[in-house]
Formats: structure tokens, C-alpha cells, sequence
């Protein structure tokens, strides 16, 4: 059993997109573990997104990741890292397969609805950056 971060990022919640990310979880027989709605302060944003503090992006990613409430969970089950990646499909939607979250969604590279950990490292960084154990079932 594995573990995630996920998480609907702004434009997700403005467009009405929380039940549907979840469902198309659930669609692929993972559990939803841990989840909560809170919005980020600009330090937040770049302590999350430390990894990409070089990138040209990592200034207006951080800026659109505050823009607005998220809803943070911990995804669970076999293999949840990739298939919550295949799921979300990839970063830019005009490169992505249709039927991703992404694909259907998303209006370009930087909105693009959802986010899930890349790999067990940044599960490990990224879990805890919003859940406590007790808050994890
Ligand atoms: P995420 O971390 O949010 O799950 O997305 P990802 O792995 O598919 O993409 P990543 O390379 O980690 O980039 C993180 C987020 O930054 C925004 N981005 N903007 N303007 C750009 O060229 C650009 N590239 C990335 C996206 O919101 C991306 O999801
Ligand atoms: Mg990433």
C-alpha cells in the first residue's frame, strides 16, 4: 500500500471540481485517507513548490496556488503514486491523453486543476506539509 498527496488546486475549486477529482480516485479503487480545505499563504505555496524555486514558473505558480482555497488529500492504495499521476494526466493539457483529469479540465500548463506527488520522496515531504498521523486513517 502506498500513499499520496493530492491536491485540487484553485482553479479546481472555482470551476467545481472537488467531487469530481475525488470520484475519479475512487474510480480507480483508491481510498481517500486524510482531507481538508484550507488556502495557502505565499510562503506556504513556496515551502510546497521548494523543489521548483529556480524554475521561470515558481514565482506565478505560487502566486496562482494562493489564489484561492484547495482541498488537500492523502490518496491511498496500490501503486496510488502512478495511478494518481495517470489519472491527473500530464502537466500541460494539450499534451495529455484524453479522459484525464487534465485533458478533460484544465485551461493550460499552469492551471491545471490538480496536483499528485511525482515519486515516494515527495510523498513523504508533501504528506506531512498538511496532515498530522492523527489526522491520516
Ligand atoms: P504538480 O507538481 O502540480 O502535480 O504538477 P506536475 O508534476 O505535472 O508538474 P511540475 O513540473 O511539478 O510543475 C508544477 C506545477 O507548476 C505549474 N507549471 N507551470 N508555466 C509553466 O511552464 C509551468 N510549468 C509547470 C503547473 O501548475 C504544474 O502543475
Ligand atoms: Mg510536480
Amino acid at each position: 500500500m502506498e500513499k499520496t498527496l493530492s491536491i485540487v488546486k484553485p482553479d479546481g475549486v472555482k470551476k467545481n471540481l472537488i467531487g469530481e477529482v475525488i470520484k475519479r480516485f475512487e474510480q480507480q479503487g483508491l481510498r481517500i485517507a486524510a482531507l481538508k480545505m484550507l488556502k495557502m499563504s505565499k510562503d506556504d505555496a513556496k515551502g510546497f513548490y521548494i523543489i521548483h524555486k529556480e524554475r521561470p514558473f515558481y514565482e506565478s505558480l505560487t502566486g496562482f496556488m494562493t489564489e484561492g482555497p484547495i482541498v488537500v488529500m492523502v490518496v491511498e492504495g496500490e501503486n496510488a503514486i502512478s495511478k494518481v499521476r495517470e489519472t491527473m494526466g500530464a502537466t500541460n493539457p494539450k499534451d495529455t491523453a484524453p479522459g484525464t483529469i487534465r485533458a478533460d479540465f484544465a485551461s493550460d500548463i499552469e492551471h491545471n486543476i490538480v496536483h499528485g506527488s511525482d515519486s515516494k520522496e515527495s510523498a513523504s515531504y508533501e504528506i506531512p506539509y498538511f496532515f498530522s498521523s492523527i489526522e491520516i486513517h
